[in-house]
């Protein structure tokens, strides 16, 4: 696939090196030139700097990897016909990093993006874990999971796919409505590792083909 990638630093950088480690074409822009050219000679050979209209045009899909504050701005840069009907995966945190605080009253980073790129089709997606966690070594049963929501079937494909490139398993748990919860789940992580414990072990362990069988009518008699 060609892979879009909206954004320079670091995430940009760890995703687009695990997807070209798997075959994908990187394209990557940004609201700078030179950042976008630095942020593609880091990712490597499979990987181009390109205008933002260019990556709109040529892009499969496309992925946003920029602070929260530059989001408007930065899918402004994007937002036309090209994206309409484009799997675009917002990977932002609009969460403040000290108090685990979601910054908006209301609504998602993610409303935010299909708001601005109407007729695009968001996901969200690989906000939870630090770039650094890709490519996932895991075993398969023990993968990561990658939460994922979003309206369009086809979409949520296309991120699943992307996200079993990074090994791990992604998980639909609702449309672009639950992005906000999701979200918020970042703040969550950050608040359990600030009072000094692995967030891992702060969620029950549920097997869920355990609960299934649990709940299976138990035969008369
Ligand atoms: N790093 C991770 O492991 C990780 C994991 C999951 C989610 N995230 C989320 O992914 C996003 C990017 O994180 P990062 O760690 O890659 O951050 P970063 O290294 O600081 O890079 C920030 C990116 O956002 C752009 N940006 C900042 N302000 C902007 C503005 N006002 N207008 C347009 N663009 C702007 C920067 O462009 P310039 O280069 O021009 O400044 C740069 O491309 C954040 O929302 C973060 O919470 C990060």
């Amino acid at each position: 696939m060609n892979v879009g990638i909206l954004g320079t630093g670091n995430l940009a950088t760890a995703l687009g090196r695990a997807w070209a480690a798997a075959g994908h074409r990187i394209l990557v822009t940004g609201r700078d030139a030179e950042h976008a050219r630095e942020a593609a000679r880091r990712i490597g050979s499979a990987a181009e700097a390109v205008a933002a209209a260019e990556l709109a045009r040529r892009a499969d899909v496309v992925v946003i990897a920029v602070a929260w504050e530059g989001l408007e701005a930065a899918v402004e840069l994007i937002a036309g016909p090209s994206l309409v009907g484009k799997t675009v995966i917002d990977c932002t945190n609009p969460v403040d990093f000290t108090t685990g605080a979601h910054k908006t009253e209301s609504g998602s980073a993610a409303e935010t993006v299909a708001r601005v790129a109407p007729g695009a089709h968001v996901v969200k997606a690989l906000h939870l874990f630090a770039g650094a966690s890709w490519p996932s070594t895991a075993i398969p049963r023990e993968a990561p999971v990658v939460a994922i929501c979003g309206d369009e079937q086809s979409s949520l494909e296309t991120a699943a796919r992307l996200i079993a490139d990074l090994g791990a398993h992604s998980a639909v748990v609702g449309g672009l409505a639950s992005a906000r919860q999701a979200e918020e789940t970042a703040g969550f992580v950050m608040r359990v590792v600030a009072a000094g414990f692995n967030p891992k072990l702060a969620v029950p362990d549920v097997d869920p083909a355990l609960l299934a069988r649990a709940q299976e009518p138990q035969p008369a008699g």
